[in-house]
């Protein structure tokens, strides 16, 4: 589909990463953009360093009623939507044997139930519109590989991401809705992702510090600055391009190349034949 002015995106965890640099290539691209965040200073301070048409709406991802708050927020403001980018994420860093319930609450809630009430608030409403459309939602290469050491909820969460997205491309294919879908899956992106607990709710605990998850820590701080990283800026210019061409899916490094085809190869030879 084409962005224009007149377009108009919604992007949830705005106000940092990944997040933040869709946000202003939506707005280069001429589209008014309504950004989704928890972290309200952080909302603010990246809506008013973007020029153009923006909105900002504080936003918990995990709590239904908040993303059908964003819903009617964006239709209100501009009457439609024509891209929504299911991105706000988090993540723990420790072996399954320390991560708690509510580790598990917290990625799930966040980057599951976060898509899930995406979709949930918006599909009806860019149906019922009747104009092009796009559904973005953000995985990760660890929804690809699976399997990733000290990274067990978002293994899950990221898996699960990329699940509801390719049933959701199946149904719309076959209702024939003007409304794509992709999936972002992200190698290793410079983001403060690490930091997640920085916006983690005071009721959910906090992390575990265990050797083993610190040792994940800094593998993937390391990563930053490998050969494998892409900058946010380069993440969202694929992300756009995979819009104005329907492109499903979106891997934007090879780092993993080795371990996603030696999974499904394996998957393929533990298959019986037909
Ligand atoms: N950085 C990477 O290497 C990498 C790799 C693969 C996938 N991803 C995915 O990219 C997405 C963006 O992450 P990032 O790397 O830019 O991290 P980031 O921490 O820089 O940004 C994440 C944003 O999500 C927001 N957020 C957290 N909880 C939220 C909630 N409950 N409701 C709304 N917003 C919330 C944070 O406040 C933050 O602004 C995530 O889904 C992440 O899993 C990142």
């Amino acid at each position: 589909m084409e962005l224009s002015d007149g377009s108009v995106a919604v992007v949830t965890g705005a106000a940092s990463g990944i997040g933040t640099a869709l946000s202003r290539a939506f707005a280069a691209a001429g589209c008014a953009v309504v950004l989704a965040d928890v972290d309200a200073d952080a909302l603010d301070a990246v809506a008013d360093s973007i020029e153009g048409d923006v909105l900002p709406v504080v936003t918990d991802v995990s709590d239904a009623a908040a993303v059908e708050h964003l819903a009617e927020e964006a239709f209100g403001r501009f009457g439609a939507v024509h891209v929504l980018c299911n991105n706000a994420g988090v993540s723990t860093f420790n072996p399954l044997v320390a991560q708690t319930l509510d580790d598990w609450r917290w990625v799930l809630g966040v980057n599951l139930w976060g898509v899930i009430h995406g979709v949930q608030a918006f599909l009806p409403r860019l149906l019922a519109q009747g104009q092009p459309a796009h559904i973005v939602s953000t995985s990760s290469l660890a929804g690809l590989a699976s399997g990733l050491p000290q990274l067990g909820p978002y293994n899950v969460s990221k898996v699960g991401v990329v699940a509801l997205s390719e049933t959701l491309r199946m149904e719309l294919a076959m209702s024939g809705a003007p409304v794509g879908v992709s999936v972002l899956c992200p190698g290793t992106t410079p983001t403060q992702i690490l930091e997640s607990e920085r916006n983690r709710p005071a009721a959910l605990g906090r992390e575990a510090r265990v050797a083993d998850g610190d040792a994940m820590r800094d593998a993937v701080r390391s990563g930053f600055d490998g050969p494998g990283a892409r900058t946010a800026e380069q993440v969202a210019d694929a992300v756009l391009d995979a819009v104005r061409s329907d492109q499903f899916w979106i891997i934007t490094s090879g780092e993993m190349q080795g371990l996603v085809s030696s999974r499904f190869h394996e998957i393929a030879a533990a298959t019986p034949a037909s």
